[in-house]
């Protein structure tokens, strides 16, 4: 996350140590830590060697692997700028004037530049503008940098719940929502969606950009399909065939499905759903 006084990325240093536990590193340089499958990733500005080596000495760890590069290396090579998405301007911090939506990407999925954001970005803009639908309550499932829920609260969804598992995505998806003065209307929650199936009953839009094993893992859970729309992604076009076969093919209508290269857009409406009633 970016803090005083950084006021955007240009070089990342990233550790990967052996341990999962370390106590809360406290550096002006920091940018965050993941963990993940039993490691800590450390993020940096700089070099920062001799701490890393504190660290390891004080908690009998090591470092596996490490690593310095350009940020837009870290985004898979791409500057990360501004750009329009459906009816929105999307700008990070550093670059915020006259965008719709103001955005610290950070080292957490969700800038926009990945194609499976972007088209998610599009369908949560269609459809909580269609008028029809009146959509006011959101579930977002891996919200990452809190784009999404964002962007839907920007069109006055008024009450979205925005989850992740990974604290530092959970952190940087809050700064978002405080980038963007929404923070009474997005609840950031740090939940393992493996371990807690999500409360979608009566939810009018639950959108899920997560991937293969997870969604299949929820298609297969009953009260996962208790909500009223579903925008799903994450997933490729090989992957389709035991996704669909996860589905409640019989509880469910398909109302779009789309590919943008070769990742996959399903936009779902339970058969119960109140926006299937009238039709
Ligand atoms: C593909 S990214 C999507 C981010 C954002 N919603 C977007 O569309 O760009 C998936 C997100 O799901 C989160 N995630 C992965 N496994 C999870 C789990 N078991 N529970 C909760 N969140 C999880 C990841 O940390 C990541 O932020």
């Amino acid at each position: 996350m970016l803090k005083s006084p950084y006021t955007k990325y240009n070089r990342l240093f990233v550790y990967y140590l052996d341990m999962m536990n370390i106590p809360k590193v406290e550096d002006p340089d920091i940018i965050g830590v993941w963990i993940e499958d039993n490691t800590a990733i450390l993020f940096f500005h700089c070099n920062k060697d001799d701490l890393i080596a504190r660290i390891c000495h004080a908690n009998h760890c090591e470092v596996i692997y490490q690593a310095d590069l350009d940020y837009e290396d870290w985004e898979a090579g791409q500057q990360i700028s501004r750009f329009q998405a459906g009816s929105f301007t999307v700008a990070p911090v550093w670059d915020e004037e006259d965008a719709d939506i103001i955005l610290d990407p950070s080292v957490i999925f969700g800038s926009g530049f990945h194609p499976s954001t972007r088209t998610c970005l599009q369908l949560v803009d269609k459809y909580v503008k269609t008028p029809e639908l009146s959509i006011t309550t959101m579930l977002d499932l891996g919200t990452g940098t809190g784009l999404l829920s964002i962007a839907a609260a920007k069109h006055g969804v008024e009450q979205i719940t925005a989850i992740d598992n990974n604290p530092l995505a959970c952190k940087v998806a809050q700064a978002n929502c405080t980038y963007n003065k929404l923070e009474t209307v997005i609840s950031i929650q740090e939940t393992d969606l493996r371990s807690h199936t999500p409360q979608t009953k009566g939810v009018d839009l639950v959108v899920a950009n997560l991937y293969r094993g997870l969604l299949e893992e929820l298609f297969q859970t009953s009260s996962f399909w208790q909500g009223n729309l579903y925008i799903l992604s994450g997933f490729v076009k090989s992957m389709e065939p035991e996704l669909l076969a996860a589905l409640p093919a019989d509880k469910l209508r398909f109302l779009e499905r789309t590919r943008k290269d070769q990742w996959c857009f399903w936009v779902i409406a339970p058969r119960e759903s109140k926006f299937l009633q009238s039709s």
